[in-house]
């Protein structure tokens, strides 16, 4: 278990050569156009720290950016190097390779004090393999190592999990990772009873092993969005054309049966739409042709009435496809019940952060966490394996 101010921070690192940064830019982007930037302003602190404290020192920063098979045109990280260079109000230099001959040039010719970002480095399939050869590629750039990235901190990428190794007395932790840490380890260590878990969004086969082990701790666990109709399915209901993960309603079916599972709410209706735009609130069954876009109003008041008298609420995925009103309702009137639940409230992932923002939600919650997968798997272990070099 990870203990408070165990990470190496850093106002114990030295001022030398060059440093590598792993920051999290893993934006929500639609044909190149950055729809949220709140994870590249949560990178800032530290980027402006190293700036000020080692004023000759070489900044590389590596991130990922979505989940490309090989070289994605549509991934690359450009427009995010835009806007660093925007928020940071200085030039920043790309490197459309991230290891070899071209960034060490790139480095070695940049001016004292430069910040150079690599291009996506989920373009070599190495990364996501934890290849130790390109984490050892990655570190002949730099000096010292520092960890920013959480949300991505929960995998067994090269670059968070095996890069930290191969410095093995000057890795440490940013500040967006140590406070990270340092609110999620106070709310979720002992979080007070009743504690509701909301998990929403696309893709439940991401998800699954997260649920499982959130009803652990949980009392509560609503599950809205698009998952929450594989388990819907597994229940018995008809669900129209929903999309479902046919692979995963055995698994679903186990949990709602289990002991845990009747900590589980799901949806009683939904909000649907077919190909021709007909949009109305249905109840089971879905007709066909129709697919659940978002929760509907039954569903909204009776998560609404576990939430009220929640002490700690925990939310990571979007209830519905926020991004297209009017299937944004559902999580609005969720997040504007929270406004008035006294309760350390804690929302976190890109997407969940995306939506906050343009709901405009922001003071609802105690805190955002840049963390979706990674939130959750450190609140139900409180640690995360690639942590352990960047402690003391
Ligand atoms: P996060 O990044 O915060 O962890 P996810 O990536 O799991 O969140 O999910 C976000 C996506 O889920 C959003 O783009 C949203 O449109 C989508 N989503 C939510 N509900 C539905 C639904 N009913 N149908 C299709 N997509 C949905
Ligand atoms: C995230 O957005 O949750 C992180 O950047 C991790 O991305 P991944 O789920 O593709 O590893
Ligand atoms: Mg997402």
């Amino acid at each position: 278990m990870t203990q408070l101010n165990e990470l190496k921070t850093l106002s114990k690192m030295p001022c030398e050569g060059t440093v590598l940064l792993r920051v999290d830019l893993n934006v929500p982007m639609k044909e190149g156009v950055i729809l949220d930037d709140s994870k590249i302003r949560a990178c800032l602190p530290t980027i402006e720290f190293l700036q000020a404290k080692c004023r000759e020192t070489k900044i590389v920063l590596m991130s990922h950016l979505g989940r490309p098979d090989g070289t994605d045109d549509k991934l690359t990280l450009k427009p995010v190097q835009e806007k660093l260079a925007e928020l940071l109000d200085r030039e920043v230099l790309f490197c459309k390779e991230s290891i070899g001959p071209e960034p060490k040039f790139l480095i070695h010719q940049a001016k004292p004090g430069s910040i150079i970002l690599l291009e996506n480095l989920r373009f070599y399939p190495e990364e996501k393999k934890g290849d130790y050869q390109f984490a050892k590629q990655l570190s002949e750039l730099g000096d010292v190592f520092i960890n920013d990235a959480f949300a991505v901190s929960h995998r067994g990428d090269a670059s968070v999990a095996v890069l930290p190794e191969l410095f093995p007395k000057k890795s440490f932790a940013g500040f967006l990772l140590d406070k990270e840490i340092l609110l999620l380890t106070r709310t979720f260590k002992k979080p007070e009873s009743p504690f509701v878990a909301i998990i929403g969004g696309a893709k439940l086969s991401s998800k699954l092993p997260l649920i499982e082990s959130v009803l652990e701790k949980a009392d509560s666990l609503i599950i809205g969005g698009l998952m929450a109709y594989t388990f819907l399915k597994a229940r018995g209901e008809d669900v129209g054309d929903t999309e479902i993960e046919p692979d995963f309603v055995e698994q679903a079916k186990k949990i709602l049966q289990s002991r845990e599972g009747k900590k589980i709410l799901l949806p009683v209706d939904q909000v649907v739409q077919n190909a021709s735009g007909e949009i109305y609130q249905s109840l089971f069954p879905i007709p066909q042709g129709f697919v659940a876009c978002d929760i509907g109003t039954h569903s909204v008041e009776m998560f609404k009435k576990i939430l009220i008298s929640a002490k700690t609420v925990l939310w990571n995925g979007p209830l519905g496809i926020f991004e297209t009103p009017p299937f944004d309702e559902g999580s609005r009137a969720l997040i504007q019940c929270l406004e008035g639940v006294k309760a350390t409230k804690i929302a976190g992932g890109g997407d969940t952060m995306h939506m906050v923002e343009s709901l405009h939600g922001k003071h609802a919650f105690s805190w955002l966490s840049t963390g979706g997968g990674a939130m959750i798997e450190f609140i139900t272990c409180m640690d995360l394996p690639s942590l352990k070099w960047l402690k003391e």
